[in-house]
C-alpha cells in the first residue's frame, strides 16, 4: 500500500515522501481501514519535527481517521466489513497518512450520518475534550469553565461540550476571526483577547472576585503559569500539556488546595476497559453531532500529497477548528 511517510525528523517541507510501505496484518483487536480522511493535529508536527521517544522510519503519522472497514481481527465483535466508522489511531503505531490504517475496534464508533470529513474532524481533540471536562475537571451544569484556546481544534468542541452541559464558558483567542467565532458561533458567554486583555484581571471581575473554579489548559507554559492569577480557591486546573511546576508554582498549588491535573488522550495504554471507553466516548460524540448539539468546524481539506502544507499551517499555530486531509487514489 502506499503511505505518506516522514522519513527522518525534521521540517515539514523536507521529511515527508509518497512510498510502497508493507501491506498491514491485523492483530486480533484490529480493524483494517481503508482511509478516507485524516487530519492534522499539533501532535504530528511534535512527533514530525524531533525524537521524544525513539521512533522507526518511515514513519506514517494521522492520528484521526474516518474510513471503510476492509479486514477484521479474530477478536473484534460489533464491527463488519464495510462499514464506515471513525477512531484516533494510537500515535505508538503507524497512522493515518495512508490508504489503510490498523486501529483498535474498542476505541472506534461508526460514522453514521457524519460526512467523511466531520468524521475524520472529532476523534482525537473530541476525546481529548470529553476526558478533559468531565473526567478529569468534572465539570457540571452551572459551573463556570475557562476553555483556552478556545477556537483550535480541542478548544472549539470542549466549548460546545461544556455549553451543552449546561456550564458557563470563559474562553481565549486573539484573532478577529476567532473572538468572533467563539462568541457567535460557539456561544461562549465571555471571550478574551488573549494578546489584549489582562486576563486575571477580566476573569476575578467576571467570577465576582472569587476567580475560576475550573480552567483547562489548551496553550501551555505561559498560560498555564496565568491560570495561578485567577484560579480559585479548591480550583482544578487541566493541562493537556506537559507543562512543568516549578517550586514557585507549587507552593502556589498548594496555597490555594488547587488540584493539578494532566490529560492526554493517547495515554490510555492497552487495557481493555480504557480503550472501551474512548470508543463510547466517540459514538457519543457522533450522535451529538448527528443531532447538531456538536459541529465540527472543518477550515481547510489538504490533500494528502500535500501534507507539508498542512503540517506549516499548523505550525502557524492559529488554526480555526480542523485541518482535515483526504486520502485520494
Ligand atoms: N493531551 C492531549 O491528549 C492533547 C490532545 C490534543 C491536543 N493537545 C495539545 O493541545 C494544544 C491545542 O491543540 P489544538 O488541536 O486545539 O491546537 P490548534 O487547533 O492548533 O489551536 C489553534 C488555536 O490556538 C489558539 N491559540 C494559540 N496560542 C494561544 C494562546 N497563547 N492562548 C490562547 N489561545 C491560543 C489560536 O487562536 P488565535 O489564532 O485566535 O490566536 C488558534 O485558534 C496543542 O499544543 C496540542 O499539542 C493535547
Amino acid at each position: 500500500m502506499k503511505a505518506n511517510v516522514i522519513t527522518a525528523h525534521g521540517p515539514a517541507a523536507e521529511v515527508f515522501a509518497l512510498q510502497q510501505v508493507g501491506d498491514l496484518v491485523p492483530t486480533p483487536n484490529d480493524l483494517i481501514l481503508k482511509v478516507l480522511t485524516t487530519s492534522v493535529n499539533p501532535l504530528d508536527c511534535r512527533i514530525r519535527s524531533k525524537a521524544s521517544v525513539p521512533r522507526n522510519f518511515p514513519l506514517t503519522l494521522g492520528f484521526d481517521v474516518c474510513g471503510m472497514v476492509v479486514e477484521k481481527g479474530r477478536d473484534v465483535t460489533g464491527f463488519e466489513i464495510g462499514d464506515r466508522v471513525i477512531g484516533s489511531p494510537t500515535p505508538f503505531r503507524n497512522g493515518a497518512n495512508a490508504e489503510y490504517v490498523a486501529i483498535d475496534y474498542r476505541s472506534c464508533a461508526r460514522a453514521g450520518r457524519l460526512a467523511d470529513e466531520a468524521g475524520a474532524a472529532i476523534p482525537l481533540v473530541g476525546i481529548t475534550a470529553y476526558e478533559a471536562l468531565f473526567d478529569r475537571l468534572r465539570a457540571r451544569r452551572g459551573d463556570w469553565v475557562v476553555i483556552h484556546a478556545g477556537a483550535g481544534g480541542v478548544g472549539h468542541l470542549a466549548i460546545q461540550l461544556a455549553k451543552n452541559a449546561g456550564c458557563k464558558v470563559i474562553t481565549t483567542a486573539s484573532r478577529r476571526e476567532s473572538l468572533e467565532y467563539c462568541t457567535h458561533e460557539l456561544g461562549a458567554d465571555h471571550v478574551l483577547n488573549y494578546r489584549e486583555t489582562d486576563i486575571a484581571a477580566a476573569i476575578m471581575d467576571i467570577t465576582d472576585g472569587q476567580g475560576a473554579g475550573l480552567i483547562m489548559d489548551n496553550a501551555g507554559t505561559e498560560c498555564f503559569a496565568r491560570c495561578l492569577d485567577y484560579a480559585a480557591h479548591s480550583g482544578h486546573i487541566c493541562t493537556i500539556l506537559p507543562v512543568a511546576v516549578d517550586e514557585q508554582q507549587g507552593y502556589r498549588l498548594l496555597l490555594k488546595n488547587i488540584t493539578l491535573s494532566y490529560q492526554f488522550m493517547g495515554g490510555v495504554g492497552s487495557t481493555g476497559d480504557q480503550v472501551n471507553r474512548q470508543g463510547q466516548v466517540l459514538q457519543k460524540l457522533v450522535e451529538m453531532a448527528e443531532r447538531g448539539q456538536l459541529r465540527p468546524h472543518v477550515s481547510k481539506i489538504y490533500d494528502w500529497h500535500d501534507l507539508a502544507h498542512a503540517h506549516e499551517e499548523m505550525e502557524r499555530g492559529h488554526v480555526t477548528g480542523k485541518l482535515v486531509v483526504r486520502i485520494t487514489n
